[in-house]
């Protein structure tokens, strides 16, 4: 393949990209989005504060504008994110208890059910588990509902979008540590009792001080063993050159030896477009040209 999207497609994947939807009216990113990528993530304009802003008034004006653009140029969309404790509208972030679970259950179920058949995977939920060395929840809004509110979303969602994957997002999960030992245990459990869940997405936000972890392969690979698929869903890598190079192929690598990691998101197009305040963590620089890292990228989804 001569780009990203069809390299990843010859070997049955995905290639796809976060995208900021007031960008669309930018050419130069367009054309590299058209021309590169097979997917597509919604950066903000899927979240909670974006599509109930009130409660029970919703606004989908740009989610949709992203799916038809998907749509009318053959990309497929990952949906994100259904129920984070992050980017909650303002009147979610001041509820609790049962109140807050209704509010947050009637969310999942109203936005799976407007994008119904449009969605290949959701994160239905995200960054639930707690950093450091607990293995434990992270402590929110949403956990203090009861434990049970992750698969209360995931049986909600599933209600809402049958036909979507349903997959569990997080990051500092992408090796085994604490952390993903917490989420393994979570899906082991979700897989026995009969919870509904599908595909758990690893991040993968690297930098010097969490780079490709060693036993990346080794982590993915036990999570497909319990029965779900794994997809790599916001990757960026800090840094420049080669050794940037060699972090985007090593990372292509692990997910082509495993068969159901079923595809890569990088989380932006080019270095400008990165969430990160500074740096140069993506595949084209600012003025859209191709960087190293993009040619290593694309020469190991060839060689997969
Ligand atoms: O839309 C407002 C705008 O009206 C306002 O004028 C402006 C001034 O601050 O802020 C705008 O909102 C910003 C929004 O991005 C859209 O640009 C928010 O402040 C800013 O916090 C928000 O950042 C996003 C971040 O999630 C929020 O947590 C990043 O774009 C987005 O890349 C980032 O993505 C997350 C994933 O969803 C989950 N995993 C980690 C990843 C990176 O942090």
């Amino acid at each position: 393949g001569t780009t990203l999207g069809a390299a990843a497609a010859e070997t049955g994947r995905y290639f796809g990209t976060a995208v900021a939807v007031n960008k669309l009216s930018d050419s130069v990113y367009v054309g590299i989005l058209n021309r590169e990528f097979n997917m597509v993530t919604a950066e903000n304009e899927m979240k909670w504060d974006a599509t109930e802003p009130n409660q029970n008034q919703f606004n989908y004006t740009s989610g949709d504008r992203l799916v038809s653009h998907a749509q009318a140029n053959g990309m497929r969309v990952r949906g994100h994110a259904l129920a984070w404790h992050q980017q909650q509208p303002g009147w979610a972030q001041n509820m609790s208890g049962t109140a807050l679970r209704n509010a947050m259950l009637n969310h999942v179920t109203q936005v799976a059910t407007h994008y119904r058949g449009k969605i290949y995977a959701w994160d239905v939920v995200n960054e639930a588990f707690a950093d450091g060395g607990s293995g434990g929840r992270r402590d929110s809004n949403l956990q203090r509902t009861g434990n049970d509110w992750i698969e209360a979303a995931f049986r909600a969602a599933r209600a809402a979008d049958p036909g979507a994957k349903l997959c569990y997002n997080d990051y500092n999960t992408d090796g085994q540590n604490a952390k993903s030992n917490g989420v393994y245990a979570m899906v082991q459990d979700f897989k026995a009792r009969g919870v509904p869940i599908d595909c758990v997405g690893f991040q993968s936000h690297f930098n010097s001080q969490s780079p490709v972890p060693s036993d990346y392969q080794a982590n993915l690979q036990r999570f497909v063993n319990l029965g779900v698929e794994v997809q790599i869903t916001e990757l960026d890598i800090e840094g420049s050159g080669s050794s940037q190079a060699d972090s985007y192929s090593r990372v292509v690598r692990a997910c082509l030896a495993i068969s159901r990691c079923t595809g890569i998101t990088v989380w932006g197009i080019r270095d400008t477009d990165s969430w990160r305040a500074s740096g140069t963590p993506l595949l084209f620089d600012g003025n859209g040209n191709k960087k190293a890292a993009y040619t290593s990228t694309l020469n190991a989804l060839n060689a997969g």
